[in-house]
């Protein structure tokens, strides 16, 4: 198979250079308000999905959720509340992931929400999950109809008000809640999303989730880890999701920081522990469970160094803020030269390279 020319990949008009410079001016917030208002009005959207995407070797299997046409998802947290999903696809996302919601609205006090850590091309979130909630969030999916050619994931967690024994029935009410509703659904586990930092994941957790939960529903079910947890006790998480029969991994979500805030740090820092995590969790599931690698992914070398090391499918965030509509084209030209640099033939030829 020949890698195919990067060249057709088209340019989306929402905010080219210019523009990505321009909302960078403003707070974090109200780029992020503005992005996803363009996105709902439409403005300067590209008419079709990429019809050019068909033609390259990129395609990656999500075992249990399906073919995309290559490797590269939205992460949770942008488009949180699912109000501008129906945009998303346009921009060349092969998949995307809305929440994390929890089963009560909430909101947060806490100023700055979002801050920009250009030097580390990082962002700090201090959003503490503030979300509409499961009932607001699931009407707009079903008034949407998602169609399936592009999967959904639905993240969840629970209220910062739920008491620490009582977290894993937020998380049900989740499940039950989508189930119906997206392809996969994401258990946010993450303690750097929890209030108090700690994360109401372990072995019991899980095992509730699954005696609580249909046998048919649990392979929908992935867990999303944080980097800061222990090597052991990450392991073993792993472990127990794989014996317990769930759907798949993200790794991981942003690391605890104190300074220049304390809250959860994305981007160019976090890729080191991210890739560490990713290593672990493959040594662990030797392909049973499909992983979705997240954490610093800048550029396209990136995405195939994590392919290499067992991921099936790749999310973004940070590289989305910092470069644009144009990530995913972006991306994918740099994904192709690095693959073309390394001798593969397509994205699926280099996966588990590393572990040959
Ligand atoms: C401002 C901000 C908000 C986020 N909100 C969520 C969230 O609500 N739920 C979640 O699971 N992850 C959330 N994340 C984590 C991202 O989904 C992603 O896993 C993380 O940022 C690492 O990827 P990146 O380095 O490409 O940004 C958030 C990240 C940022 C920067």
């Amino acid at each position: 198979m020949k890698l195919g020319s990067a060249t057709s990949l088209p340019k989306s008009k929402l905010h080219g250079r210019w523009r990505t410079h321009l909302l960078r001016l403003l707070p974090p917030m109200t780029a992020q308000r503005l992005t996803q208002l363009a996105l709902r009005r439409g403005w300067g959207l590209p008419r079709r999905p990429w019809p050019e995407l068909q033609h390259f070797p990129l395609r990656v299997e999500l075992q249990g959720v399906g073919k995309l046409l290559h490797p590269i998802g939205l992460a949770a947290g942008f488009d949180t509340n699912a109000t501008c999903l129906q945009a998303l696809p346009r921009l060349g996302f092969a998949f995307l992931e809305v929440g994390t919601v929890t089963p009560r609205a909430q909101r947060t006090r806490t100023r700055p929400r979002i801050v920009r850590l250009p030097q580390q091309l990082g962002l700090l979130d201090r959003n503490a999950c503030a979300n509409d909630g499961m009932e607001v969030v699931a009407a707009r999916l079903q008034a949407l109809r998602w169609d399936n050619s592009v999967p959904l994931a639905v993240n969840i967690g629970s209220n910062h008000r739920t008491l620490a024994v009582g977290a894993v029935y937020d998380y049900l009410q989740g499940i039950a809640t989508f189930k119906e509703l997206a392809h996969f659904i994401v258990l946010n586990v993450s303690a750097s999303q929890q209030v108090g930092l700690r994360s109401p994941a372990d072995r019991n957790f899980i095992r509730t989730i699954a005696a609580e939960t249909d046998a048919s529903v649990l392979p929908q079910l992935w867990l999303k880890l944080d980097p800061d947890m222990g090597r052991r006790a990450f392991q073993s998480l792993v472990a127990c999701a794989v014996e317990h029969s769930f759907g798949g991994l993200v790794l991981t979500d942003t690391r605890r920081v104190l300074s220049p805030y304390a809250g959860g740090q994305s981007g160019h820092s976090l890729a080191l522990p991210a890739v560490a995590r990713l290593e672990q969790a493959y040594q662990v599931v030797r392909g049973e469970l499909p992983l979705v690698a997240s954490g610093g992914i800048l550029n396209g070398s990136d995405i195939v160094q994590r392919i290499m090391r067992g991921a099936s499918a790749v999310e973004i965030y940070t590289a989305f803020v910092y470069y644009g509509s144009n990530v995913v084209a972006k991306l994918l030209r740099e994904m192709i030269a690095e693959l073309q640099l390394l001798g593969f033939p397509s994205a699926l030829a280099a996966k588990d390279a590393y572990w040959q």
